[in-house]
């Protein structure tokens, strides 16, 4: 049976208290839900990818209170202090070269030099980590291949009876998953996300390289991933009969990613919306265009990963 696990002090205690005992529990972060599992205990990790149903090459981000508790896990450099220092807590996640006898499973890494840490924002996320004291891997709490749930509700629809508990923390502010910026090389751009590049770059007083075509730096990154049921559209200028609607600035639709065409609006919208649209049934989904600029660019990405053919 899942626990559903509210925002008192006792519920954080009980859920940092399954994580010690290597069970899985669900938490709230700014982006999406995360799965988390301590992260030193194998077996514990094992149950994440269990419960997902998720290949087993996939690394998971790590997830910490603070930049100081990183650097026990990543190789710290002038590049991280200066993200670090600009964007955490917040969803920026950071690939660092694994530090020796950092004491993470292997499942974690999927046995790669390099690890993903992460600083979420957000009561609930920070206490869970304060009450457990340790590194709890996290991928978003969704079977795999299916939407990134930004709500309790969607992760108890997608895994109830799978975990031990979820900690309800009300919906994502965010609603898209972190950033992902390589620090093992060349300051590298793996996952478009919450923080825009523009800014990135702008902290670096760098550009971001894309990862070399052909190379999964970032496995995680199968194409047909967040996907819907239904058949998607992608940049429909106008609806077809039969189509489920999604729409975006002045329009009539049948859910609006954001009417004034705010993209962090819609990006908070996204997957709660597609959840809606997959819920009624829709056999075909339309979606307007969105801009591809700032936050757009990680939607989109979203977009035509859900639309992806499988
Ligand atoms: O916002 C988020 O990042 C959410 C919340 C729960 O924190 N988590 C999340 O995790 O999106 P997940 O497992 O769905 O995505 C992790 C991504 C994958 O694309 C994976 O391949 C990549 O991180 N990744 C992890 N470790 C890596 C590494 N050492 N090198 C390159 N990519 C890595
Ligand atoms: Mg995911």
């Amino acid at each position: 049976m899942t626990r559903l696990l509210g925002t008192s002090a006792q519920d954080i205690e009980k859920a940092a208290r399954l994580l010690r005992d290597g069970e899985c529990v669900a938490f709230p972060t700014e982006t999406v839900y995360g799965l988390g599992a301590d992260a030193r205990n194998g077996r514990a990790v094992a149950g994440i990818y269990a419960a997902k149903g998720r290949p087993s090459f996939n690394p998971l981000i790590i997830h910490v209170p603070d930049a100081n508790s990183a650097r026990d896990y990543g190789v710290w450099s002038d590049e991280a202090q200066l993200l670090a220092d600009a964007f955490w807590p917040g969803p920026l996640s950071l690939v660092l070269p694994l530090r020796e006898n950092s004491g993470l499973s292997e499942l974690v890494t999927a046995g790669l030099p390099s690890v993903a840490i992460r600083v979420p924002a957000g009561d609930l996320a920070q206490g869970l980590l304060r009450a457990f004291e340790g590194p709890v891997a996290a991928p978003s709490a969704n079977p795999s291949g299916r939407i990134s749930p930004t709500s309790a509700q969607h992760v108890f629809s997608g895994l109830e009876g799978k975990i031990a508990a979820v900690l309800d923390g009300g919906a994502c502010i965010v609603g898209l998953e972190s950033t992902i910026v390589g620090l093992a090389g060349t300051p590298t751009l793996l996952r478009a996300g919450g923080v825009p590049r523009e800014a990135i770059e702008h902290v670096l007083g760098a550009r971001l390289i894309d990862p070399q075509d052909g190379e999964i730096s970032a496995p995680g990154q199968l194409t047909s991933h967040y996907a819907p049921r239904a058949k998607m559209r992608l940049n429909a200028q106008s609806w077809d009969e039969g189509e489920k609607t999604l729409g975006f600035g002045q329009m009539e639709c049948d859910l609006n990613l954001s009417e004034s065409s705010d993209l962090a609006e819609a990006a908070a919208n996204l997957f709660g919306h597609l959840h809606l649209l997959d819920a009624m049934n829709a056999d075909r989904i339309a979606v307007a265009p969105i801009p591809q600029t700032g936050l757009g660019v990680a939607i989109n990405d979203r977009l035509s990963r859900a639309a992806a053919p499988r």
